[in-house]
């Protein structure tokens, strides 16, 4: 009986498929099989040896019968997977191959920038291209007839709105709105001016407004957050230079060079930006307490900061559109 169980087993496990395991059950387990024939042995023996036997026989029987069974799942499944396998289906659509797009040069510096003082715990406003003569200049500030007005020819629709020629009217529309609390915005924007288009000029160009206000801010506050940006936006070994300067809206106020390699080496300086600790006017008139808030502007020439990034020598280039030469900033961020 040992010897059919190792027997019946050995052909079970070596079977590759559901014919052959057919013919297993057939030998061992049909009327003719070798089990059913060792029943036949049963009615020559007394009631004891047939009870033994009997049971040793069943156990056998049950044995083959689950190894048969096993393993005929095993095979169907393998031929499931196999059948699977030949039927698959294709259903890859061939690519439809588009040019992807990519970034402007100088959204690519405002992301950056973005980036940076967001970082910083700042967030993003916005205000209107085409402004009002009061937050563009008398907000800021520059009441009508100031003789600072003159430095920013600007390009008037009627006598009272015009396509504002700074971002900083957006520091007094988000100041109205903030209602004497403090405030961190920075705002990127078109900005436009009357000029004679030439490689370093533009009458339309972009900036990044940047406005602070709280208690006890004072100078060393903006000195360092802007050498950080510098080091964000050029790498670790840039300096940055303050020169004295003069907005209406900031007092003191400042011009901001970083330091620059030229090609042959030579170390120069480049104006990147105009900043200051904001006037108490400009407070006042956006309802803050003067003699408790403090604040700290500053805007930023976007393009300059792309120029010097990324070596462009003509201003002009960023609005023409040439694709050959928006092609280069493909993948730059
Ligand atoms: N608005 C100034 C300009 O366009 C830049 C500036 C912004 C200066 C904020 C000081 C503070 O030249």
């Amino acid at each position: 009986m040992e010897q059919l169980k190792l027997e019946a087993l050995k052909q079970i496990e070596e079977t590759k498929d559901l014919q052959s395991l057919e013919s297993i059950r057939i030998a061992f387990l049909s009327k003719k099989g070798s089990i059913t024939e060792l029943m036949k042995q049963l009615k020559d023996m007394n009631p004891d040896e047939r009870k033994t036997f009997g049971e040793s026989v069943n156990v056998l029987k049950q044995t083959i019968e689950e190894a048969l069974t096993l393993k005929k799942t095993q095979l169907e499944n393998d031929a499931l997977l196999e059948t699977f396998k030949n039927e698959k289906v294709d259903i890859h659509l061939d690519e439809i191959s588009l040019p992807k797009g990519y970034r402007h040069p100088l959204i690519q510096v405002i992301r950056d920038v973005e980036d940076f003082f967001i970082g910083k715990g700042f967030s993003i406003a916005e205000g209107p291209e085409l402004e009002t003569d009061h937050f563009n200049f008398e907000m800021m500030n520059l009441a009508k007839g100031h003789p600072a007005r003159a430095m920013q020819d600007s390009f008037y629709v009627d006598p009272e709105r015009l396509l504002r020629t700074h971002t900083s009217p957006v520091q007094a529309r988000s100041m109205l709105e903030a209602n004497g609390s403090d405030l961190a915005i920075i705002c990127p924007g078109k900005v436009y001016r009357r000029d004679d288009d030439d490689p370093t000029h533009s009458h339309q160009f972009m900036q990044i407004e940047g406005l602070y206000v709280s208690d006890d801010l004072n100078f060393s506050h903006l000195k360092g957050i802007l050498l950080d940006m510098a080091k964000h936006i050029f790498g670790p070994d840039r300096k940055i230079r303050l020169r004295p300067s003069y907005f209406p809206f900031t007092e003191p106020s400042v011009e901001v060079d970083v330091s620059f390699m030229k090609a042959d080496g030579t170390p120069i300086w480049i104006e990147v930006l105009g900043a200051g600790m904001v006037h108490p006017n400009v407070l006042t008139m956006a309802n803050y307490d003067a003699s408790v808030k403090r604040g700290f502007a500053f805007g930023i020439g976007v393009e300059r900061i792309a120029i010097l990034k990324y070596f462009i020598d003509d201003i002009r280039q960023f609005y023409i559109n040439d694709k050959r030469f928006l092609d280069q900033f493909k993948g730059v961020i």
